[in-house]
């Protein structure tokens, strides 16, 4: 099914923000990049919001948990799948100006019933988020995606598919990178796979 042309134009949009944004990063210092870091999108970007949106569509998960919603960028591509298949997104964010403008992102295209949002510390609202997930993107701060995995886990369905972003870029994520890849692939619960696409995605499956 092709998307609703007004979420095409807005995922234009903010793909031309990150553009510009890119442009700013690479022109500041390293400090002064990093103080700015909340203003910037941070998205995953089209080929990995694109390949999302197909799994969730082939997948109908009835769930999708998103961990790092930041200005709404990835929330669209999912929400938009979400719908598709009579699903919804439970997304969660520690800043609440982000999920402020996600909401009316989200709004201007009549996303938003389709999207919970859970303002505060991913770990926390994890421990105490109850029910089955189908699918999930981990795209927080680096060094947390080995403990918001040990949070869903358990909670994961059957055949559920987990999302991890930068797993190769930037460069010096590496190390959460390969920890965090370790500590999938040392589960016997799950099967996954590095996909070059993007900023390098980790793809793990819950085995049936
Ligand atoms: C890379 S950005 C997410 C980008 C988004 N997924 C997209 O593609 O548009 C990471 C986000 O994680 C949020 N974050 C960082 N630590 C968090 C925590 N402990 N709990 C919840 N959110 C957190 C940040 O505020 C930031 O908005």
């Amino acid at each position: 099914m092709t998307m609703d042309i007004a979420i095409t134009a807005l995922l234009n949009d903010l793909e031309a923000r990150w553009q510009r944004e890119q442009a700013e990063q690479a022109s500041l210092s390293r400090a002064d990049a990093y103080a700015k870091v909340d203003d910037y999108l941070l998205p995953v970007g089209p080929e990995t919001g694109r390949l999302m949106n197909d799994l969730i569509r082939a997948l109908r998960p009835a769930v999708v948990v998103e961990i790092g919603s930041s200005y709404g960028y990835s929330t669209l591509w999912l929400a938009e799948a979400a719908r598709a298949v009579g699903g919804k997104v439970v997304s969660f964010e520690i800043h609440a100006g982000k999920i402020a403008a996600a909401k009316a992102m989200l709004a201007s295209v009549d996303l938003d019933p389709v999207v919970r949002f859970v303002q505060g510390d991913a770990l926390a609202s994890l421990e105490a988020f109850a029910g089955e997930i189908g699918f999930v993107l981990i795209d927080l701060w680096k060094d947390l995606y080995i403990p918001c995995f040990d949070r869903i886990a358990d909670k994961l369905a059957p055949g559920a598919i987990v999302i991890a972003d930068n797993m190769t870029f930037p460069p010096d994520n590496a190390d959460n990178a390969v920890a965090y890849r370790a500590r999938i692939r040392a589960d016997a619960r799950f099967e996954s796979v590095l996909l070059p696409i993007g900023a390098g995605i980790e793809v793990t499956r819950r085995l049936p």
